[in-house]
């Protein structure tokens, strides 16, 4: 085997699900600027699907004036984009929610970040033009199974809508942290929606379909949606952008340590502008301090972010993170209660003892 660093990281990875492979990152490993794809969260609804690559195409059509198949040579012709940015499963920290809710309970590692590159689909679209009653694109995967609220079957399918689709940073990507995109993570193509929940990151994509309605396919509007009641369906909205969010990655939950200095670290992300404070409490939110912005902060990326605390009075002490970001959202302080627990940012939270 080729001796070379890639090789030499062992997968280590905390599995929630082997069949399909559900698997989250260990904190620790989400620090610097780029995970490697052995570290990589994976969540997967379906057994990953079977198909030739060596005759992939990616047929668009529907609602458009020239319906076009692309080749892999061609898509990659075009200008390619490469952005560092967050994948977040909309499901990530959901066993924090009180009452607990059905669903994979994810810790604080259903997310990674690295560098994804590919072609902007704004491009691909261009060569096929959209009709003026165009709304959605349809993006549906190679893998499919059936669901455990039905027996039919379904591909992984979601839409979105025409402005997102036609925003520059939206990519089909091929590319991860500088390597061909490893095939768990959707290799030959897939897409890349930043700013948003990563379930809209449709993998292994087999074909594009413009329509002029709404889509409801069941992973669009049976799942990723907010339900805030019990009862009924109610106000019902569907998830999209990644909500302001901070985790502490050091120390560790529930860690004991000496009396002594220590830096208290971890990330801060968005899916809403960039990262502008973290603030930090070691009393239970009484008191804040204002933690140094160690890596740039940049849009669709995780800012890192430490705070050096003397820790000289043994004790019990809560540790708590809160980011803002330029939209002037702020992690509440009590999470968004939701039936099938999405999007949970509430203020970070650890416990230490100081002894
Ligand atoms: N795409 C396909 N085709 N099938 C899937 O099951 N899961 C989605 C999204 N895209 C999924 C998919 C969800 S819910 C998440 S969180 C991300 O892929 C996970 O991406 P990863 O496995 O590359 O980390």
């Amino acid at each position: 085997m080729e001796n070379s660093p890639r090789n030499t990281v062992r997968p280590y990875l905390i599995t929630k699900k082997l069949v399909p492979e559900n698997q989250e990152t260990p904190i620790h490993f989400q620090n610097g600027d780029i995970v490697n794809e052995k570290l990589f969260f994976r969540r997967n609804h379906f057994h990953y699907p079977k198909f030739t690559s060596s005759f992939y195409l990616l047929p668009i059509e529907g609602f458009v004036y020239t319906p076009k198949v692309f080749s892999l040579q061609e898509i990659y012709s075009f200008p390619a984009k490469a952005i560092r940015l967050v994948l977040e499963c909309s499901g990530n920290k959901r066993e924090l929610f009180e009452p607990n809710v059905f669903g994979e309970q994810w810790g604080k590692g259903a997310m990674s970040q690295g560098i994804w590159k590919g072609v902007s689909l704004r491009s691909l679209l261009q060569y096929t033009g959209l009709l003026d009653t165009a709304k959605e694109i349809v993006f549906e995967g190679y893998d499919y199974g059936a669901r455990s609220d039905s027996n039919q079957f379904h591909h992984f399918s979601r839409s979105l809508p025409i402005e997102k689709a036609l925003d520059p940073d939206t990519i089909l990507d091929y590319e991860y942290n500088h390597h061909p995109l490893p095939f768990k993570h959707g290799f030959p193509l897939r897409l890349i929606v930043p700013g948003w929940y990563a379930m809209a990151s449709v993998k292994w994509i087999k074909k594009m379909i413009v329509i002029d309605q709404e889509f409801k396919g069941p992973f669009q509007a049976v799942d990723y949606v907010y339900y805030p009641n019990t009862e009924n369906d109610h106000q019902k909205t569907l998830v999209t952008s990644i909500h302001v969010n901070s985790t502490i990655q050091s120390p560790l939950n529930m860690q004991t340590l000496n009396t002594g200095v220590y830096e208290i670290n971890g990330i801060a992300w968005t899916g809403t502008g960039q990262i502008t404070t973290v603030e930090i409490s070691m009393d239970e939110g009484l008191t804040w301090h204002t933690c140094e912005l160690v890596s740039s902060s940049e849009k669709y990326a995780w800012v890192r972010w430490k705070y050096i605390w003397d820790a000289h009075k043994k004790g019990e002490y809560t540790i708590k993170s809160k980011a803002t970001d330029s939209f002037g959202n702020i992690q509440p302080l009590d999470p968004i209660w939701n039936r099938k627990g999405y999007g949970y940012n509430a203020i970070d939270s650890i416990k230490v003892k100081i002894e």
